[in-house]
């Protein structure tokens, strides 16, 4: 059986929270009594606590209709009243809302909380001079730049629904998600800084415009590279439109069910799905968890989400959460090896960062490149670390408590996706004894249970199963843009419409732990026992020579999927591993190490050595591509890799003799 609280040093550590910590944490342990006493009057309370209402609500839950549910339907709100406005009329408006920081060294600015003000009126006046008004739909493709806040704050001052697309997806991309969601506007830049040089978006906008037909009639140009770039006569630059535009507007209130953002994610078929988000619900439950998870502190704290805007993260715990909560952030442009690998500290130094929120994928690079790096800057200023996004196995957890948190800091893991719009499972860092590498257990407010292949809820441990959520939230998704069927159908039908189906498979651990195990989709079937690719990911990585692992389930005629692992070595064991004869013994020491860690059963049939991994400009390991190569079929649609050649020197090793 496997154990995944045993670091390489067979050791298992828990962690209590620390008394000083917990004295001033904002989640306190009655909120879980008050959230199971009363769930809707509980949602209604931290409605009213996180946000102002210009009318407030008398309802709360309406689940009449599931899956569609209504939350706090007859009140009225503006999001980006919430997340600006109140906190200059407070007089907070010289805070500092985003300390920014280009990826060219030295350019960097900050912006205040009445800076931000007069920049969102502004810009809501340019986007209305151009016709928006409630209810049209508005593309933002931009960098991570201060820019994309503000255009998302306008749009929600408008009642504009935004839809952000990441910055990295190609024209083709862009194109669909625009037509779909039927955007007026796009607002784009000239380009942004990636690895030390410009990088231009302009070009993908016009490419994705050059159709016979477009609902897009007007683009603004953010001016970020001052590069040279194509002009057409739908084009405006923002700075001029902004300049031109009225310094005044007054927010347009919104009713609570009003869509704040459409956000594209992928889903089984090819076709992307439109997400989309109300405003009173989802902020309410952005604000609050952005408190209870995160623990921010308005006026002591300086808080860094490392996430993209162009992903929920970045809508959830970089705009919505943390500026309706006015604090001070860090919004940084680049990637974090330029100009060296110690650019992240650098910043959390120089910012003195409190909050460090970020993904275990960014985690194992960083114990890639080690220790020593994050060792030479002064980190004493962090007190809480987050990590989001997939599972964070244990070894990873550890060294990022260690390494980054001093031994000191509490880490988070944060399980939510797009579709919940909010972080779901957590740790409470001052309630939780923290578990490394599992999530542990819902937030106050929210429900979760572990169902078996009949829909069955279970709480045997080490049984594995699929998680699903039982009871609506104010943060879930209303919907899929344009298509309530495919809404029924992929998340309220395959447990029943009592049941959302989040697609991830999940155990309990002896405590009652909820350990989540990757997409179900990555659930293998060896020999008839379930095994789940995080764990064996978990298994690799937890020996001393592994900085990164990747498993995927190759079909296998005798025993209905064998596991295949691609792993990147660390920097020392690499040229161990060029020595003769060595490579073939290190897979065996690794493909022993697995069975010893989980079972013979997990053992992989392959193991294969690889200097970098497909990954999606996001960080997440396209594991499908991997499983193309596993089972010798083409490699499919590449196009979203950050580095396409990727794949051909991971197939070039496949074709060489494998391990046993
Ligand atoms: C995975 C990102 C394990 C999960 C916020 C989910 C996680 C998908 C965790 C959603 C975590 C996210 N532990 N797995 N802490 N957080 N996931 O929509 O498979 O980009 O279904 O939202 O990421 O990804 P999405």
């Amino acid at each position: 059986m496997s154990d995944q609280t045993h670091d390489q040093q067979g050791e298992s550590r828990t962690f209590p929270p620390d008394p000083d910590f917990a004295a001033s944490a904002n989640g306190t342990a009655d909120l879980f009594d008050a959230a199971e006493a009363d769930h809707e009057g509980f949602w209604a309370e931290q409605a009213r606590t996180y946000l102002t209402w210009s009318t407030p609500f008398t309802q709360n839950l309406d689940w009449s209709n599931p899956p569609f549910a209504t939350w706090f339907a007859d009140g009225e709100l503006n999001a980006c009243v919430n997340a600006v406005d109140r906190h200059v009329e407070a007089g907070r408006g010289d805070k500092v809302a985003i300390h920014f920081v280009g990826e060219p060294e030295g350019d960097s600015r900050d912006i205040t909380y009445a800076e931000l003000h007069e920049q969102v009126q502004r810009a809501a006046n340019a986007l209305a001079d151009l016709g928006i008004g409630k209810g049209d739909t508005v593309a933002i493709y931009l960098p991570m730049i201060p820019e994309a806040a503000v255009a998302m704050l306008a749009c929600a001052r408008l009642g504009a629904p935004h839809s952000v697309v990441f910055g990295g997806f190609s024209a083709d991309a862009l194109h669909s998600r625009i037509e779909d969601a039927k955007a007026k506007v796009v607002i784009t830049a000239d380009g942004g800084y990636r690895r030390g040089k410009p990088s231009a978006l302009k070009p993908a906008v016009d490419a994705a415009l050059d159709h016979d037909e477009t609902s897009v009639t007007d683009v603004l140009v953010v001016r970020r590279t001052g590069e040279d770039t194509a002009w057409n006569d739908r084009d405006t630059w923002w700075h001029e439109a902004l300049e031109r535009a009225a310094p005044t507007h007054e927010a347009q209130p919104v009713e609570a069910e009003h869509p704040l953002f459409i956000l594209y994610t992928s889903g089984t078929t090819g076709k992307p799905k439109g997400i989309f988000h109300s405003t009173g619900g989802y902020l309410t439950q952005a604000a609050y968890t952005n408190a209870i998870v995160h623990d921010v502190h308005r006026d002591t704290d300086v808080y860094w989400c490392t996430a993209d805007i162009g992903w929920v993260t970045g809508h959830s715990y970089i705009v919505y959460g943390p500026m309706t909560n006015g604090v001070t952030q860090v919004m940084y442009e680049g990637t974090p090896d330029t100009p060296d690998q110690g650019r992240w500290w650098q910043i959390v130094q120089d910012h003195r960062v409190t909050i460090l929120y970020t993904a275990p994928t960014a985690v194992r690079t960083f114990m890639k490149w080690g220790a020593e790096i994050p060792a030479r800057y002064d980190l004493s200023s962090l007190r809480l670390l987050g990590s989001v996004g997939e599972p964070i196995n244990p070894e990873a957890w550890l060294w990022y408590r260690r390494t980054i948190g001093g031994d000191r800091t509490p880490v988070v893991d944060t399980w939510w996706q797009t579709e919940t719009g909010a972080i779901m499972i957590s740790p409470l860092p001052g309630v939780t004894t923290l578990e490394p590498g599992s999530a542990q257990r819902p937030i106050p407010g929210i429900s979760a249970e572990i169902l078996d292949d009949e829909g069955k809820p279970f709480t045997t441990p080490e049984q594995v199963g699929y998680l699903v959520l039982t009871k609506p939230w104010p943060s879930m998704l209303r919907g899929i843009w344009g298509d309530p069927e495919r809404y029924k159908e992929t998340y309220w039908s395959r447990f029943g419409p009592e049941y959302y189906f989040a697609g991830d498979g999940a155990k309990y651990d002896a405590d009652g732990n909820i350990w989540l195990l990757g997409r179900v989709d990555d659930v293998m079937n060896v020999s008839g026992h379930r095994l789940s690719t995080a764990e064996i990911e978990s298994a690799l990585v937890s020996h001393p020579k592994v900085a990164e692992a990747a498993v995927v389930g190759a079909s296998d005629e005798t025993t209905g999927q064998a596991v295949c692992a691609f792993v990147i070595l660390r920097q020392e064991a690499v040229a161990e591993a060029d020595e003769p004869g060595e490579g073939e013994a290190l897979v065996q020491e690794l493909r022993n190490h697995v069975a010893k860690q989980i079972g013979p059963i997990a053992k992989p049939r392959q193991i294969l050595v690889v200097a970098e991994l497909p990954k999606t400009r996001s960080g997440k390991i396209m594991r499908r591509l991997l499983k193309d190569v596993a089972e010798g079929r083409e490699v499919g649609d590449v196009t979203t890799l950050a580095d396409s050649s990727v794949m051909d020197l991971i197939k070039k090793g496949m074709d060489a003799p494998a391990s046993d």
